[in-house]
């Protein structure tokens, strides 16, 4: 295959791509559904930290919870009726340059005590000085959620290339989903907050309307 070819097959890809929020009945396979969380797990993060969690709920585990999920989802109506799979996206609370999550990330790279001692300096100066985020526990959730949606865009990205469709769907309301997933046992909430979801199936019919965007020129800009 060239490059060129394989330029094609991505863009075809992205062409196919659109929120689909009405699927069919046909569920996805194990298999498919292991292949696009692969692209969520191998997904990069800042500083390696990896601060989530997928929780994968198939048709089943969606009719037990969508009750109780509707409400507080005003993004996910449609998408939890007739879903073949959900992905809950978390995003780890505890993120700061002193915490074990980030002592674990540089533990995970192999790297000597001197080495580690001297990255979590430059984590600590990063977080408190660069982004301003260390003392401030919803902006620490935020750059953690941030990294979240790497790997929501990789999964839709890698389900479209094999004719899945997907809905990103962060449309409901932050503390009543994440009662309701505390209440169903998904959620630790002392570890861990829901930033987005996305529902997984295939279209039930193909969108009546043309993909909008802005201009190309408008949001890409060269420098000479
Ligand atoms: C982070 C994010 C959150 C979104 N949340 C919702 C949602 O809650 N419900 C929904 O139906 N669509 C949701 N969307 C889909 C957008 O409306 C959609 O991506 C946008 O209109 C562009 O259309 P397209 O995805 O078909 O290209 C979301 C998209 C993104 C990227």
């Amino acid at each position: 295959m060239t490059k060129e070819d394989i330029k094609a097959q991505v863009r075809q890809a992205f062409d196919h791509r659109v929120s689909i929020r009405v699927y069919n009945d046909k569920d996805i396979t194990r298999e498919d559904m292991e292949y696009i969380l692969d692209m969520a797990w191998l997904s990069p993060s800042s500083i390696g930290l990896e601060p989530w969690r997928f929780v994968v709920l198939d048709r089943k585990a969606i009719a037990k919870i969508a009750d109780d999920l509707k409400p507080a989802s005003w993004g996910a109506g449609s998408q939890l009726d007739t879903a073949s799979h959900f992905v809950l996206l978390l995003a780890e609370k505890k993120v700061r340059y002193d915490s074990q999550a980030v002592k674990d990330s540089l533990y995970r790279k192999g790297l000597s005590e001197d080495m580690i001692a001297s990255r979590l300096l430059r984590y600590e100066d990063f977080q408190k000085n660069h982004k301003k985020m260390a003392d401030d526990e919803r902006l620490l959730w935020e750059w953690a959620a941030k990294q979240t949606y790497i790997a929501l865009g990789n999964m839709m990205t890698a389900d479209s290339f094999i004719g899945i469709d997907s809905c990103p769907i962060e449309g409901f309301h932050d503390d009543e989903v994440n009662d309701v997933l505390v209440k169903h046992g998904l959620i630790d909430p002392d570890k861990e907050k829901l930033a987005s979801m996305v529902s997984f199936g295939y279209r039930a019919n193909d969108p009546k309307h043309k993909r909008i965007r802005k201009d190309r020129s408008a949001v890409v800009t060269w420098v000479d």
